[in-house]
Order: C-alpha cells, then sequence, then structure tokens
C-alpha cells in the first residue's frame, strides 16, 4: 500500500475528476512491461480534451533488464529524445512552456513527492540491483541532461495510476484501476483520513490514489501448491510478489508447464520420458497457453501445434490433448478468480459492494452482525467503475469471462452498479494528464 501524492487534482469544481483543464504539449514515457513506449499529447482543456497524440512503442533489450542503471535509464533518454526529435509542427508548446514529462514506472517504488521516488524492489523479470533505493526520477533526469535536452520530469506514476487519471479524465466514477498483464496490481481512491501512513496535511480533496501492490498480497488463507512453491525458487525474486505469481502473464504459462511436468514424470502423458525441453522454466509463455485453452476444434489442433512448436511433443493423442486443455483452464480460472476477489476486497473497503444500505455498512463482529456509518463510501452517482488494462485481460478472453463471473458471483445483486471496462493504454495519455496537472508552466 503506497501513497502515490496524487490528490489534490482529484478536485475539479466540487466533482470527484480530474481538472480537464489541462492545456499544452506533454510527454509519456512508460518502462514496466515487455514494451517501452513515448507518447506525446496535445491537450485542449475542457473544450478540445486530447486534441492529438502519437506514441512509439519498442521492445525492452532483455540484456538492459539484468544491466546496470545507468545502462537502463539511458536507454530511455535515448529512446525519449529521439522521439521529441521527431515532433511535428502541430504538437505545439505554449510560450515559455518547456517539455514536461509524466513518468510511467510500473514498478514498486517509495514516493517522497508526486515526482521523486525511490525504488522498492524488482518484478517482472528485471534485476537491475545498482537501482534498487536509488530515485529513479533523479535517475532519468540525469540521463537527460546529460544527452543536452532541457525536460523536466513533472509526475512519477505507477501504470495503475496512470490508467485510473486516464479513465477518470472521461468518467468521475472510475474509482478503482487494475493492471492485468506481464505483471499484475491495483489502486483506488481513498479518504485520505484513512491512510495512516500519511504524515503531511491532509490534502483539501481529502482523498489519495493508493498504489496497492497487490502483487505482494500474500495470505496464510491462500491456499499455496507445489507449483507455487517451485515457480517461486526459481524466479528472480523469491519470497515476493506471491499473489502476482498465480495471477499474472509472465506466470500462468510456467504454472501450467509444472503441472504437465510432473505428470509426464508421473503418468508418462508424453511418453516413457520427459521431453527435455518442457523441463525448462518459463518455456511456455501465456499466449500459448491462451492459444491452446482457446482451442474449440473438435481433434484440438492448436494444442498440438503448441506442444509440437514450443516442446517438441509429437503425435499426442486426443486424451492426453485434453487433458492439457484442462490444465490450462484451471491454472487460468483460478488466476482470474483471484483477480476477480481482489477487485471485490477493494470494492468492500470503499463501500462500494453493496453491503452499504442507507448509508451503513453491516458488518460482522464477534457479538453478531452491527451497523456502522458509511464512513468509507465517497461522492459519485452510486456507479462504480473499474478501469482495466494489460494485454493478459485484453487478449485472454477466457480469463477476462473467469474474472467477470466471479466479480458478479460474490458481488450478488451490487454488481449491477459495477463497472469493469477495459481502458486500453489508458495509463500513457494518464501520465501525461498527471504531468500536465502537476506542471511547472500553467496555463492563461
Ligand atoms: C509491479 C507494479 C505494476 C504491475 C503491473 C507489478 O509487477 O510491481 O508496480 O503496477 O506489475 O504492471
Amino acid at each position: 500500500m503506497l501513497v502515490t501524492f496524487v490528490y489534490d487534482v482529484l478536485i475539479a469544481s466540487g466533482q470527484l475528476g480530474l481538472s480537464r483543464n489541462e492545456k499544452g504539449l506533454y510527454y509519456a514515457v512508460d518502462l514496466g512491461g515487455t514494451n517501452f513506449r513515448v507518447l506525446r499529447t496535445q491537450l485542449g482543456g475542457l473544450e478540445g480534451r486530447v486534441i492529438k497524440q502519437e506514441y512509439e512503442e519498442v521492445a525492452i533489450p532483455p540484456e538492459l533488464m539484468l544491466g546496470t542503471s545507468e545502462q537502463l535509464f539511458d536507454f530511455i533518454a535515448k529512446e525519449l529524445v529521439s522521439f521529441v526529435a521527431r515532433e511535428g509542427e502541430d504538437f505545439r508548446l505554449h510560450e515559455g512552456q518547456s517539455r514536461e514529462i509524466g513518468f510511467t514506472f510500473s514498478f514498486p517504488c517509495k514516493q517522497t513527492a508526486v515526482n521523486s521516488g525511490t525504488l522498492l524492489q524488482w518484478t517482472k523479470g528485471f534485476k537491475v540491483n545498482d537501482a534498487i533505493g536509488q530515485d529513479v526520477v533523479a535517475a532519468l533526469q540525469g540521463s537527460i541532461e546529460r544527452r543536452g535536452y532541457k525536460m523536466r520530469i513533472a509526475a512519477l506514476v505507477n501504470d495503475t495510476v496512470g490508467t485510473l487519471a486516464g479513465g477518470r479524465y472521461w468518467n468521475n466514477d472510475v474509482m478503482i484501476a487494475v493492471i492485468l498483464g506481464t505483471g499484475t496490481n491495483a489502486c483506488y481512491v481513498e479518504r485520505a483520513e484513512s491512510i495512516s501512513k500519511w504524515g503531511g496535511e491532509l490534502p483539501k480533496s481529502g482523498q489519495m490514489v493508493i498504489n496497492m501492490e497487490w502483487g505482494n498480497f500474500w495470505s496464510s488463507h491462500l491456499p499455496r501448491t507445489y507449483v507455487d512453491e517451485l515457480l517461486d525458487n526459481e524466479s528472480l525474486n523469491p519470497g515476493e510478489y506471491g499473489f502476482e505469481k498465480m495471477i499474472s502473464g509472465m506466470y500462468l504459462g510456467d504454472c501450467v508447464r509444472r503441472v504437465l511436468v510432473r505428470m509426464a514424470q508421473q503418468a508418462g502423458i508424453f511418453g516413457p520420458h520427459v521431453p527435455h525441453k518442457l523441463l525448462e522454466a518459463f518455456t511456455l509463455q501465456t499466449p500459448d497457453m491462451s492459444k491452446m485453452h482457446h482451442d474449440d476444434s473438435s481433434d484440438l489442433k492448436m494444442v498440438a501445434e503448441v506442444l509440437k512448436t514450443v516442446y517438441g511433443i509429437h503425435n499426442t493423442t486426443l486424451g492426453i490433448r485434453k487433458i492439457v486443455l484442462a490444465v490450462c483452464d484451471i491454472v487460468c480460472q483460478r488466476g482470474a478468480r483471484l483477480a476477480a476477489a481482489g477487485i471485490v476486497g477493494i470494492l468492500k473497503k470503499i463501500g462500494r459492494d453493496g453491503s452499504t444500505a442507507n448509508g451503513f455498512i453491516r458488518r460482522n463482529d464477534v457479538n453478531g452482525i452491527h451497523d456502522e456509518l458509511t464512513v468509507n463510501s465517497i461522492g459519485g452517482s452510486g456507479k462504480t467503475v473499474v478501469a482495466m488494462d494489460g494485454g493478459l485481460y485484453e487478449h485472454y478472453s477466457k480469463f477476462r469471462n473467469y474474472m467477470q463471473q466471479a466479480v458478479r458471483e460474490l458481488l450478488g445483486d451490487a454488481a449491477k452498479n459495477v463497472f469493469i471496462e477495459l481502458s486500453k493504454d489508458g495509463s500513457g495519455i494518464g501520465a501525461a494528464i498527471l504531468a500536465a496537472s502537476h506542471a511547472e508552466y500553467v496555463p492563461t
């Protein structure tokens, strides 16, 4: 649970939206998953909103994920300045305005201001050891300046927070943002006085966005299997991010692989020997798992194809292919239902799970049920929108369906007021908007 310093921007003329009066040209850079992205947007204030935007995406060279901090931030700075150099005529800075950037950095950071924060740990296959404990804004700012450019990083933004800001720019009912991609996480709008970690003055809005880092959630109630233990031991961050390892795209394929290895060893499902490649960790990517899972052909052609191309396993019987499909289904369903439980947990925390009637929350305590004043339900039209992003959610439709079904199941009737909406790539634009609302330059 990390404070984000995103608060007063939540007020707009007495409502709970972003101010939406941001104008001018703003940039965003986004580091956090498999790809790195740069974006520019021309904001037109209340009337024009997003007038124009452009972005570019490049794959992150794998060696940079395990290199030094200087190499990583120099790479970001290089991509950013070459993108800036190609800025067209229809993007315009105001006179006296310098280029301001929203920096989406999707790893846990302890923020000390909206535009500074130190990296707590790496996740999702990154391991750039000397960056831990460093102020990532200062590191990127330094790399940009060494290239002779003058730009200001106005906001450090987790991808969940960017998605929330991007969603809220259009719709005040967005209270929660969830990423289901390579990694997973959620953020939500909390009442400032409930935040025990917050030592500062209470913000005017009375609210603050909390970056939950739910990937690192753990509870003794979560059933942990041999698959989870083995996967954790062989991951780059053992003992950390247990929830993420049960849910997100970086790990689901490997959960399936580990079950298949056990079946191959104990029941010989792929013949007398366990195929060599199957024993290699992280060789089954979640998109391949998804392809197998969505195979609706009568002879499970796609399952056969993936087993053949990824593992060199030929001549599987239909019976074995059905088993593989069932394993994909179980692993996907477990992840999706855990993500749903997380979402419903947040809805409960903010009093939007339907347990509130006439301003009261019904709670169970040791003496039975008692009513408590709803102190947590803030603002809005009664609708709650959960803004979703991430490749796993977007492209793995069975995962998405299982998740939505479990949310409905857990919420019952209250589900009619909860809207789970894809906010595709909202985080980039959200970061640019947060840069605009925390910019040094104030448009007249
Ligand atoms: C990171 C989060 C991020 C999430 C989704 C996790 O591994 O710790 O900060 O929001 O992935 O990208």
